[in-house]
């Protein structure tokens, strides 16, 4: 028997080794095929992400409105459909304003969820509750100002009318 200085088999030591160093390969073969298997499937996954963020716009609330709204509500303002300054009011929650545009009503054309996703739907809400105040707040802006001008003319119109009779004089 071949023996080590302090009576260890060399022969064990060897066959140690050599064990440890085959576990150690067929580990670092099965983690280089696992490595390469869930590469397999994260490639995969980012395929699909890719294709379905294709097929979905996820347009933003603005954008959704320019394409699908704007031609009656022009920028929120009496066109077609009615100005709408009063959507807050007329639909207190997310959920009844969302249904109305998913059904449309008389000449309104409804949205279905191949048109409009539900992402896109979320975002086009939020848009139209910030876009009926302030809508309102131009429109009633614009309304004073209006007023204001009438006002101006009717005063130099008069001005002027008395000016004419302190001539005559
Ligand atoms: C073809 C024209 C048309 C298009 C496009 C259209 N609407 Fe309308 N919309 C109307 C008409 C007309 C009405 C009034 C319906 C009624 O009351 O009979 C209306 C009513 C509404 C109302 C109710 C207003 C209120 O205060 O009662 C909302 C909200 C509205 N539309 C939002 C939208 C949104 C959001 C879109 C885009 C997804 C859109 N509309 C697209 C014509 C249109």
């Amino acid at each position: 028997m071949l023996k080590g200085r302090k009576g260890i088999d060399i022969k064990n030591v060897v066959f140690s080794i050599y064990c440890g160093f085959a576990l150690f390969a067929i580990a670092l073969l099965n983690s280089c095929a696992m490595t390469e298997e869930m590469r397999r499937i994260q490639a995969v996954e980012a395929e699909k992400a890719r294709k379905a963020e294709g097929q979905s716009s996820n347009l933003s609330g603005e954008q959704i409105f320019i394409r699908t709204c704007n031609t009656c509500h022009v920028g929120g303002r009496k066109g077609m459909g009615p100005a709408l300054t009063e959507v807050n009011e007329h639909f207190p929650t997310d959920e009844r304003l969302k249904a109305f545009i998913r059904q449309g009503v008389g000449m309104m054309p409804p949205q279905p969820p191949e048109v409009l996703n539900d992402r896109e739907l979320n975002s086009l809400v939020i848009y139209l509750r910030e876009l009926g105040p302030r809508v309102k707040e131009e429109l009633a802006d614009e309304e004073r100002k209006a007023a204001e001008r009438a006002k101006k003319r009717a005063e130099e119109a008069e001005a002027k009318k008395k000016a004419r009779k302190a001539r005559r004089r």
